[in-house]
């Protein structure tokens, strides 16, 4: 490369002196701006090693705490009620209700029970859903296992439409979104068990067709069995007093 000198003129020129000063001066600058450049990698800074080492470290830990023992069907809602069943402890019916409610009710009966005007009854503050006698519960049962259609009233309301069954539910789904909306928006009725949901399935087991509200109203009230509401054995005799 030529040095940007100046042609040769004749006569000198004191402007084209200052010139040449100022452009050594601005390479020289430019030049001091620059690190030298060096053979080979440098080595890893000492701050940038220890961040790196704190990561991995909480990473481990954050890993070991919240992996659930890398176990498949930690986070596997079909699998809930299984887990349950092992060592961790039963899985609360109203958590497993509301993720079978968020899966297969929330489209129709919507997030705030209310379903829509005209169109799907609500849940919230229902008489068909609060039903605490053997009788209510297992309208609710029934029509929840089978499905329902035609004309219903619901909080004086008519609704005249079909629901789908919910037979592929298990029991243990029935009775958790049966708890759920039993207990959810205001509703304050008592869980209903899976036992009682088995029941209720195998009494009506050869029953394909939705259910109508006439029909279920239709049904007689059961009786509670004796049995069950009395105390199984007699009430034992109070202490003789002492002999004075
Ligand atoms: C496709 C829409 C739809 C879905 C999904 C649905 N329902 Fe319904 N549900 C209805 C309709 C419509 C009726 C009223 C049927 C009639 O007119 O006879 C009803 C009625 C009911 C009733 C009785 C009336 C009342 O409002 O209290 C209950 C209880 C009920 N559904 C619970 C459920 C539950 C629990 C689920 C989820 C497992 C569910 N529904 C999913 C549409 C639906």
């Amino acid at each position: 490369m030529t040095s940007p000198t100046l042609p040769p003129e004749e006569g000198f020129n004191e402007k084209d002196h200052h010139e040449e000063i100022d452009l050594a001066e601005v390479h020289a600058s430019i030049l001091r701006e620059q690190a030298d450049p060096k053979e080979g990698g440098e080595p890893i800074p000492l701050w940038l090693l220890t961040i790196f080492f704190a990561i991995v470290f909480w990473a481990g830990l954050y890993l070991a705490n919240n992996s659930g023992g890398f176990r498949a069907d930690v986070f596997d809602p079909s699998q809930a009620v299984q887990v349950a069943g092992g060592d961790t402890g039963p899985v609360d019916p109203k958590v497993l209700g509301k993720r079978v409610f968020t899966q297969s009710c929330v489209v129709c009966h919507q997030p705030t029970g209310l379903g829509l005007p005209g169109v799907f009854p609500p849940l919230a503050g229902s008489e068909w859903v609060l039903g605490t006698d053997p009788h209510g519960d297992n309208h609710l049962v029934k029509l929840v296992l089978k499905g329902m259609q035609g004309p219903v009233k619901v909080k004086d309301v008519d609704y005249n439409n079909a629901m789908p069954a919910w037979t592929q539910l298990s029991d243990e789904q029935i009775a958790g979104v049966l708890t759920y909306i039993r207990s959810e928006w205001g509703n304050a009725a008592p869980p209903i068990s899976t036992e009682y949901v088995k029941s209720i399935r195998e009494k009506t087991a050869d029953r394909t067709d939705p259910w109508t509200a006439k029909e279920l109203l239709d049904i007689p009230a059961e009786k509670v069995p004796a049995a069950e509401s009395a105390p199984s054995a007699p009430p034992a005799a109070p202490p003789a007093p002492p002999a004075t």
